[in-house]
Order: C-alpha cells, then sequence, then structure tokens
C-alpha cells in the first residue's frame, strides 16, 4: 500500500515555536522526534520506503530530505513532491495521487497528515485493515469520538453499517459551537484528517466535484498549475460532497496538537500540574506550560503559556491559547 504524507502546513497557533521557516511537524519535540518523523515510522506499518511518498512545500525540501534520513528511510527523493504554493489539502494530496497513479496504475493510498500525536498500537492497526477492504469501493475516513465541541475538526455522521464499518450519511467540516454541539448528541464523529482510497475512486471523484483542480493539473510546468489550481482542502472539496465516503471507528489514542493547550494536555505534568520543558523555578505556580532554553523563573502564575526563543517571548493565559493566531497575522500585516 501506498502512503501520502502532508507536510505543508503552517501551524500558527504554535508561535514563536513554529515559524513560517519552521513550521510546528518539523520540530523536535516528542524524543528527540518530530511529528513528521513519528508520522513516518508509522508510515512503515504499511508501506515499503519506497511506496511513501511526501508533500510538502519547497522551501522545505531541504529540513523533509534532512529528517527523513536521520531516521535511515529510504524513501527515494523522487517521491518527496514539492509545491510551489500551499493550497490547501485537496491540491497537494491530489499531486501525490497522480504521481503514484502514474508511476504503478490503480493502487491503495493512506494519506496521513503529519500534525498529530498517533500511538501506533494494535488499534491502530486493525482499524487500517478494516479500511483497507472498505476501501475497495469506498473513500474511507476515521471516526475519533468527540470529547467537546471542537470547531477546527470534521464532524462525521455514520449511516448504514458495511463490513467492517459504516457509510456516511452526512460530513460536515468545522462547523461553528451550537452545531458542533448538536452533532456529538446526534452520535457524529470527529474525522481524524486520515483518509484510504483507491486511486482510481479518488481521481473520479475529483473529476466529478472539482473539474477545475483536475484540469489545472493537465498543464505541464507546475507553477502554473498551482497559480491555476483552486485553494481547498480535501474536506470541503471532496468529503462534504462525495456520495462514496466510509467510516471506520478509530480507537487508537489520536491527539491534534494544534496549540499550546493541546501540547500542555499530552505532556506528562508534575505535582503542582505544570508542564516544564527546559529549566524553570516555579515558584507557587501551577497547571502552566514553560518551554524555552534559558532558564525560566516564574512566581505566583498559574494555567499560563510561557514559550522563550532567541527572538521572541510569548507569554498567554492557558484558556486563550487558540488567539495566538492573531499574533502570527499581526506580525504578517507588518510585513
Ligand atoms: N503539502 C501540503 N500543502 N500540506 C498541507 C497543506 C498544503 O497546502 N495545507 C495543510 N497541509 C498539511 C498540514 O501540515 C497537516 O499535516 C495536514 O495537511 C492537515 O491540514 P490542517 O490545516 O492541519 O487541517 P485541519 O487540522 O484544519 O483539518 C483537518 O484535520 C482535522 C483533524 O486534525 C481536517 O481533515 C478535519 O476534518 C479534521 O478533523
Ligand atoms: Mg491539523
Amino acid at each position: 500500500m501506498h502512503t501520502v504524507i502532508l507536510a505543508g502546513g503552517g501551524g500558527t497557533r504554535l508561535w514563536p515555536l513554529s515559524r513560517e521557516q519552521y513550521p510546528k511537524q518539523f520540530i523536535k519535540l516528542f524524543d528527540d522526534s518530530s511529528l513528521f518523523q513519528k508520522t513516518l515510522e508509522r508510515a512503515l506499518i504499511f508501506s515499503a520506503p519506497d511506496e511513501i511518498y511526501v508533500v510538502t512545500n519547497e522551501k522545505h525540501k531541504f529540513m523533509v530530505l534532512e529528517q527523513i534520513s536521520e531516521k535511515e528511510i529510504e524513501i527515494p527523493e523522487e517521491n518527496v513532491l514539492l509545491e510551489p504554493l500551499a493550497k490547501n489539502t485537496l491540491p497537494a494530496i491530489y499531486f501525490a495521487v497522480k504521481t503514484i497513479a502514474e508511476r504503478n496504475g490503480d493502487t491503495k493510498i493512506t494519506v496521513l497528515p503529519s500534525d498529530h500525536l498517533i500511538i501506533a498500537n494494535e488499534e491502530y492497526r486493525k482499524a487500517f485493515q478494516r479500511a483497507e477492504k472498505l476501501a475497495e469501493s469506498k473513500l474511507v475516513t476515521f471516526g475519533i469520538k468527540p470529547t467537546r465541541p471542537h470547531t477546527g475538526y470534521g464532524y462525521i455522521k455514520p449511516g448504514k453499517k458495511i463490513d467492517g464499518g459504516y457509510e456516511v450519511d452526512a460530513f460536515v467540516e468545522k462547523p461553528d459551537f451550537e452545531k458542533a454541539k448538536e452533532y456529538i448528541e446526534k452520535g457524529y464523529l470527529w474525522n481524524s484528517g486520515m483518509f484510504l482510497f483507491k486511486s482510481s475512486i479518488f481521481i473520479e471523484e475529483c473529476k466529478k466535484y472539482q473539474p477545475e483542480l483536475v484540469k489545472a493539473f493537465e498543464i505541464n510546468s507546475l507553477s502554473e498549475v498551482y497559480t491555476k489550481v483552486p485553494e481547498v482542502s480535501i474536506d470541503y472539496g471532496i468529503m462534504e460532497k462525495t456520495d462514496k465516503a466510509a467510516v471506520v471507528h478509530f480507537e487508537a489514542s489520536w491527539s491534534d496538537v494544534g496549540s499550546f493547550d493541546a501540547l500542555y494536555e499530552v505532556f506528562e505534568k508534575d505535582s503542582n500540574g505544570n508542564v516544564a520543558k527546559g529549566e524553570c523555578i516555579l515558584l507557587d505556580s501551577s497547571d502552566n506550560f514553560i518551554l524555552g532554553e534559558r532558564l525560566i523563573a516564574t512566581v505566583g502564575i498559574d494555567n499560563a503559556i510561557v514559550v522563550d526563543t532567541r527572538d521572541a517571548i510569548l507569554v498567554c493565559s492557558r484558556k486563550d491559547a487558540q488567539k495566538v493566531k492573531n499574533i502570527v497575522e499581526i506580525l504578517r500585516s507588518r510585513g
């Protein structure tokens, strides 16, 4: 089976750790590995190294190649596909699927985002085995039992039971808070962001629902393709529209570490509920997320995020962790 790893996103809610030149999937936060490297290791469970493809921005080419070679995985360089512009996930996935199908004929493909922390246990393997069977005729998604009305995810309504999973009655990407609450009450699942399908079925659905995108990819020059291709995610562009979606239950441990409050959740805490990465002295301080290379000291500080980097410091209330992306917008508008 082939695997496509998406590694072209930005990750603005992890500023100042995550930068345009150094997005979050490449930061080594976990046992000296990045989320991208952890995703590579998961890809190896079902794919040989030459069946693994990475789609990233051309400015991250060397970082990607270096992180692959650090893990001593023999992915051919021609499997690292470089995008001149970020046009969201559908163009990235289509680019990879088209390339794989041209080189290998019709084949099953798993799509993995590189911004999740997943423990690849037995449950993980089982979910993919169920999905692989369903992928004979379906675009398969992996559904996670929601824990709160998160508005940054896709929501999947499981329908009729089929072998190994369910048909999808509805797929709704990033609903508002009220809708998200309603969906949870009605038994919808979160979309994990991973997909498994046959290249032929995926391309058929793109022809049906995104003919402009398919047409753009017929142009020879990649920079022209990317100026013409619409900016759209697979979720809005295909999954909300197709009637070929299926969902399998995904019961392995999964977290999207998109913001500092999510990072806080996944790391081990000291007896005062602090996550302290680096040298810290925390007096009368609890439930903080503290990270930096210099010594950081706090007195009487609770529920805060402090991130110190060489040229910028973030001090933020944990409950406002989602708003960190607004800082990046302000910085961008300053040029
Ligand atoms: N190559 C490439 N090019 N990769 C990209 C691009 C792009 O233009 N844009 C995003 N990516 C990568 C990101 O790095 C990430 O690994 C993955 O594609 C998913 O993109 P996100 O931007 O992180 O998507 P999301 O988190 O808002 O939403 C998706 O994931 C959720 C679960 O975390 C959706 O699939 C939701 O439905 C889902 O619930
Ligand atoms: Mg994400």
